[in-house]
């Protein structure tokens, strides 16, 4: 049997479209972007969420010599915030790049292990995690971090039920 899979987005280009608060969202990560360590990639990523109790933690990419080492700018965030504020949902993030090395002409979207981990806590705070991915002409928002990651693996899977 043939099925398929609707993703539902929004795709805005105009900015004045945005709330207050995603307005603010956007600007702090592209402002999070400019101070990424990415000597090697010189992929600048920037990432903003906002809490329930509305404070905004950022993130960026930090790279290592030892490539591996490394972590995206969305984890860096995701981890800060549910290490300061573990019982604070997070209600949305913002995620954009730059890079000086050429132009970024599609807004960016998280790579896998970041919507692994969005989705986690997606599932942890029984909340949705509004997501606004962007670029200097277009913005696409996401109701919830699942529709990025259909088939997503889950902690219940671990167990026998
Ligand atoms: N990167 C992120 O920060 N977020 C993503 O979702 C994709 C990739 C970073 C990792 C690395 O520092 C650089 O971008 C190039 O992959």
């Amino acid at each position: 049997m043939k099925k398929e899979i609707l993703l539902k987005y929004n795709e805005i280009t105009d900015f004045n479209n945005l709330s207050d608060l995603e307005k603010k969202l956007i600007k702090k990560a592209v402002e999070s972007s400019k101070s990424a360590y990415a000597p090697y990639s010189k992929f600048n990523v920037g990432a903003a969420l906002v809490l329930g109790n509305n404070q905004i933690i950022i993130g960026n990419n930090q790279e290592n010599a030892s490539f591996p080492a490394g972590i995206c700018a969305e984890r860096v965030a995701l981890f800060s915030s549910n290490t300061n504020y573990p019982n604070e949902i997070i209600r949305q993030i913002a995620i954009t790049a730059t890079s000086k090395k050429f132009e970024i002409s599609e807004p960016v979207g998280p790579c896998g292990i970041c919507r692994q981990v969005l989705l986690e806590y997606e599932e942890k705070q029984g909340s949705d995690i509004k997501i606004l991915l962007f670029d200097t002409k277009k913005i696409i928002k996401l109701a919830k971090a699942k529709d990025l990651l259909p088939f997503y693996f889950k902690e219940d899977r671990l167990k026998k039920l």
